[in-house]
């Protein structure tokens, strides 16, 4: 186990290291999703000592469960048993927990403290890092929140055995995002140097690889802990990002995948204004492929999808704001302006979206699929989101 900072710690099987705090405070709750929970909590509750002060909770898995109405049945539990300004929270999960726990560390009592145990690769190399905390408002994604550091981080990529595989790559989007944040490229060598390594969950050099990442990610929450300047270049991609998980109710790409997108279109944007050339932009493209992760931006209708990048957090007086880079790796935040969106996503016109639904007597199916043109020929490329409903005969289709 290393100790990276005071207060984070990245290692393989050093969930018993808890035990180090759980003295400290009068009650302890392990929050958690029922995902975790099964797999998990039994673990816990043989590795953790003292047993009569630690309480367990999980809410149900999914970010669609990331709202106040799922926090208030914690609060509910955590008055009935008396949890006080000295307990404590430990946040046992992916992002989504992450967030939570925190947000209810940060509320509980006006305050108490929490520790983050990030159990997927995104969590542990961005969520749990840097004190964001938040819920979803139905009308916009962490909407309600606060800043809240963690009294500690404890990452253990042990849990990232138990990862499904589309999340890990979710995660592999962020911290790639990261490489391109920081001007020291033998972080982004060893990468390249250990893709087969990283993909067989290889607990060393995924150690190396989540630490390096924390790094770059704490350089900008340390020269800027409120998000008043350099921080939000942490938020390359995210802009496009944002826009495209909402415009598909966060169903068809994880965060990371849409990151990654994300982080090609303000290259895109950073090549239309001469400040990289394609040869940047191909190199970049490659870096995520080497993890199998599609970068090809998504043929949307601009009318809608504009105003879904307007309602980005860093935006004001209703402009449009990214990240640029160049060749060198400066970054910096620009305004957007419409006919370069119109321009970059015109640049992908013949790879697009077809969506199809099927409705049956008992069963309406959804397929939506990224599919491109060729010769007037439309190829099926992608499948990105696939539903099916079964209904009783004579019931309405909705
Ligand atoms: N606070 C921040 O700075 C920050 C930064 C980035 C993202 N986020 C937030 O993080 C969330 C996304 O996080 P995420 O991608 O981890 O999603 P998530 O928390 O929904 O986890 C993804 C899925 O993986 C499962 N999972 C997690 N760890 C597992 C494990 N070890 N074994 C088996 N299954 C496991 C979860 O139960 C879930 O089904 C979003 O809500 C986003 O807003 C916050």
């Amino acid at each position: 186990m290393k100790k990276i900072f005071d207060d984070i710690y990245v290692g393989s099987n050093i969930i018993s290291k808890l035990n180090d705090y759980t003295r400290d405070f009068d009650k302890i709750l392990i929050f958690s999703n029922e995902t975790i929970a099964d797999l998990y909590f039994e673990k816990f509750k043989s590795a953790l000592n003292e047993k009569d002060k630690i309480f367990y909770f999980a809410i149900k898995d999914g970010e669609e469960y990331k709202n106040i109405e799922s926090i208030l049945p914690v609060y509910d539990f955590m008055l009935e048993n008396n949890f006080s300004r000295k307990s404590l929270i430990i946040s046992l999960g992916g992002g989504v927990i992450c967030d939570m726990g925190g947000y209810i560390s940060a509320t509980y009592m006006r305050g108490i403290e929490f520790i983050q145990v990030p159990t997927s690769l995104l969590a542990q190399v961005d969520a749990s890092v840097g004190g964001k905390v938040a819920v979803n408002h139905p009308k916009c994604k962490n909407m309600i929140g606060s800043f809240k550091n963690p009294y500690r981080v404890i990452i253990d990529v042990e849990f990232l055995k138990t990862l499904p595989k589309r999340e890990f790559k979710s995660g592999m989007g962020e911290l790639l995002k990261h490489s391109f944040l920081t001007k020291d490229k033998s972080y982004l060598e060893y990468i390249e140097n250990n893709v087969e390594k990283i993909k067989n969950l290889d607990n060393e050099v995924l150690e190396n690889i989540v630490e390096q990442s924390i790094r770059i990610k704490k350089h900008y929450v340390d020269i800027d802990p409120l998000e008043k300047g350099e921080r939000a270049f942490l938020n390359l991609g995210h802009t496009y990002a944002h826009a495209l998980e909402s415009f598909f109710d966060y169903k068809a790409f994880t965060h990371g995948e849409a990151v990654a997108k994300g982080v090609i279109f303000d290259l895109e944007l950073s090549l239309l204004r001469g400040k990289i050339d394609t040869k940047y932009l191909e190199k970049a493209k490659n870096i995520f492929k080497l993890f199998n992760i599609d970068t090809d931006l998504i043929y949307l209708s601009s009318d809608k999808f504009i105003p879904l990048m307007r309602k980005d957090k860093k935006n004001s007086f209703n402009k449009i704001i990214t990240i640029l880079i160049d060749e060198k790796g400066n970054l910096s935040k620009t305004e957007v302006q419409e006919d370069e969106i119109i321009r970059i996503i015109d640049k992908y016109k013949n790879d697009f979206l077809r969506a199809s639904i099927d409705i049956g007597t008992n069963s309406c199916r959804l397929l939506i699929a990224e599919v491109q043109k060729d010769n007037e020929i439309i190829n099926f490329k992608k499948e990105i989101y696939k539903d099916l409903e079964i209904v009783k005969l004579g019931e309405d289709v909705n």
